[in-house]
Parts: C-alpha cells; sequence; structure tokens
C-alpha cells in the first residue's frame, strides 16, 4: 500500500483562531491546495486560491489596503473579500474580465480551530468538523505547539496515534514502557457529523506511571482510562483520566485532553499540531507549583521527537517500491488498519464521484 495520497473532500485545521489576526495575509498549502486566508475588516476568516488570476503570483505576498481589498505585489491587480478583482491599475479605464476571480474555500471557525475545505465546495454537507469544545473554555488551560513540518504523508502520522503498542521502545522512559504497550486494547468505531471515527479504549488498574505520567498527573500508582480517537482524517483526540486506584471518577482524577491536527501539506508532507488541555487546577506532580498543561507542554516534545524521527524514516520506505515486500499486521495493529480501511474508502468514493485526476498527481 502507497500512502501517497490525500482527501480532499474533508475539513482540516489552517491554524487556531488566534492566528489570524486582523487583515494579516498568510499563505498555506493545504492538499496541494495553494491558498491564501486572512480575517477581514468585519471579522470573517476567508480562503481563496493563493494565485493571482493574472500570473498566478502568490496574493499572499502582497498587502491589504486600507478599504480591505487585497492587492497583488506584482502588477496590482485587486480583489475584494469575495475573491472578485475590482481593479487592475495597468487597464484602470478597461472592463474587467469576468474570469478575474479567485476560487474559494470553504472555511468555518469553530471551537477556536480555522477548518477550511480544499475539496469540492458543492460536497460541504458530508461532514462537519469536529468539536474541540475544551479550547477557550474557562475552566481548562490550553497550550499549543504551533504547526510542526513532517516530511511524511499524514495517514503516517494517524496511523502512529492509533498505535499504542510502539510505547515500547519508541517511548520507553518517558511516556511508555513495557508494560504499558501490553495493556489490553478495546475498539470502538462510528459516525459523527458524518465522519467516521476510530478508537481504541485502555483501561487499567493499579498500574505504575512511566516517568512522564507521574510527572505531569501527580500519581505514581493509578487507575487509568485512555482513548485515542481519530475523529476525522484532520483530528485526533486524545484523554487521558488517572486517579489513585479506586478513586476514577473523583475530584481526585487527573489527565488532559490531547488533540491532534494532521493537515495534509502534499502526497509528502503534513504539518502536525498538539493541543494540550488541562483542568486550569490542576498542578502537576513535578513541580507543584506549574501547572499540568505547562509541565505536560514543557517535555512532550521530547515524545513528539521521537514519532518525527519514525514518521520520516518510515516515508523514506515507502518511496521504494513493494516487490514482493508486504507489511504485517498483528491483533493489535485492528485499529490503525481500519483507519486505514476508512481513508482509502473515502479516496476512492472521492475519486469515484468527482472523477478528479487526484489519484495521478
Ligand atoms: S500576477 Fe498578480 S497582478 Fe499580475
Ligand atoms: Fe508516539
Amino acid at each position: 500500500m502507497t500512502p501517497y495520497k490525500y482527501i480532499r473532500n474533508c475539513w482540516y485545521v489552517a491554524g487556531l483562531s488566534k492566528e489570524f489576526e486582523p487583515e494579516k495575509l498568510t499563505g498555506h498549502k493545504i492538499a496541494n491546495r495553494p491558498m491564501v486566508i486572512w480575517r477581514t475588516k468585519e471579522g470573517k476568516v476567508v480562503a481563496f486560491d493563493n494565485r493571482c488570476a493574472h500570473k498566478r503570483f502568490p496574493l499572499s505576498e502582497g498587502r491589504l489596503m486600507d478599504d480591505g481589498n487585497l492587492e497583488c505585489a506584482y502588477h496590482g491587480l485587486r480583489y475584494n473579500d469575495a475573491g472578485r478583482c475590482i481593479a487592475i491599475p495597468s487597464n484602470s479605464d478597461g472592463p474587467i474580465p469576468p474570469q478575474a476571480q479567485l476560487k474559494p474555500f470553504p472555511v468555518i471557525e469553530q471551537d477556536e480551530l480555522v477548518w477550511v475545505w480544499p475539496g469540492d465546495p458543492a460536497k460541504t454537507s458530508l461532514r462537519k468538523p469536529p468539536r474541540s469544545p475544551e479550547i477557550g473554555d474557562a475552566e481548562w488551560e490550553t497550550i499549543d505547539s504551533g504547526p510542526m513540518d513532517v516530511p511524511a504523508n499524514y495517514l503516517l502520522l494517524i496511523e502512529n496515534l492509533l498505535d499504542i503498542t510502539h510505547f515500547y521502545p519508541l517511548h520507553a522512559g518517558n511516556i511508555g514502557d513495557l508494560e504499558n504497550s501490553r495493556i489490553p486494547i478495546e475498539y470502538e468505531e462510528g459516525e459523527i457529523d458524518g465522519n467516521k471515527y476510530i478508537k481504541t479504549i485502555r483501561q487499567v488498574q493499579n498500574y505504575k506511571q512511566p516517568p512522564y505520567l507521574a510527572d505531569w498527573f501527580v500519581y505514581d500508582v493509578v487507575d487509568r482510562h485512555h482513548t485515542h480517537c481519530m475523529m476525522s482524517p484532520g483530528f485526533t483526540r486524545v484523554v487521558m483520566r488517572n486517579a489513585p486506584p479506586g478513586e476514577l471518577g473523583t475530584d481526585k482524577e487527573r489527565g488532559y485532553v490531547l488533540m491532534h491536527t494532521h493537515t495534509p501539506v502534499d502526497e509528502r508532507n503534513h504539518f502536525w499540531r498538539w493541543i494540550v488541555n488541562c483542568k486550569k487546577d490542576h498542578m502537576s506532580g513535578g513541580d507543584p507549583k506549574m501547572s499540568a498543561a505547562k509541565r505536560v507542554a514543557s517535555t512532550f516534545p521530547n515524545v513528539v521527537e521521537e514519532d518525527h524521527w519514525v514518521l520520516e524514516l518510515q516515508q523514506q520506505m515507502f518511496e521504494i517500491p513493494d516487490e514482493g515486500y508486504s507489511e504485517l499486521f498483528l491483533k493489535s495493529d485492528k485499529a490503525l488498519r481500519r483507519a486505514r480501511q476508512i481513508f482509502l474508502q473515502m479516496l476512492r468514493e472521492e475519486q469515484t464521484e468527482a472523477k478528479q485526476p487526484q489519484a495521478a498527481e
């Protein structure tokens, strides 16, 4: 299987709401679509093809004028926030050709995230962006990593996030150990708002926490409830609840809601962002003066670095033709296997419906 693809009829996170300051142009590439995205004077986030209709110059390198219109930096064509060209400086008297129009991309701003749909605009009713209600909620402290470039297809990250058994040896000594990778995995799948989800559930009692977990969430020995859920090809949600044995569900409970956004850039690159949410009044075990969210954010990058290393090297191996090689699937790979099947099914449906040439790109 060659995962050199991306689904376009899907919502992807372009960034956090706070990253889209009013009247500031930002350039992106999502599912091989160049996009210019900005927040208008009225506060609405808009997204268009980043290629100027004239000679493809990236509009994100232009500027927004006082009247809110975008001026291309090359020959000065001006566009309004509906993407229509409203002025051509070198031809101020002539009519504006009707094709001087930027292709718009649907945008939804929800729960402090900006989602864009790089696919067919007529298909947005198929599915909604997953929810992330903890971001911006007064009870929660939220810290995000910012976008991290990963030179690998985003399906590899999705599979990594659903693959619990890699906590040993990859994360041994920080969030994992051998015992961790042997915790039985329950499995659930379903559909929410048009998105098929895959969830793993791991429950364990009297469990000795790996070092980072005790450092973040206070207790050395816990009852633990841990879920990983691919909510869509753009978003994975991890929920961990820990408490002293017998005390899950009480106010002794500690843990996080850890969100991962995986946004494809093209076949071989994505950007990954993690967003950790902990209850505001929860202090960490390692430093009782430091909040749990800050403590997680200070050391979680060490874990991410290990996964980043794997994804990059895996991608290099995917570049080599299979020629008789086939991957081995273990019982514990059930969730990632289903995620891959769902992903490929979505891709097939998209290609069949739209007859778009994505497979050959
Ligand atoms: S390329 Fe933008 S105005 Fe010419
Ligand atoms: Fe990992």
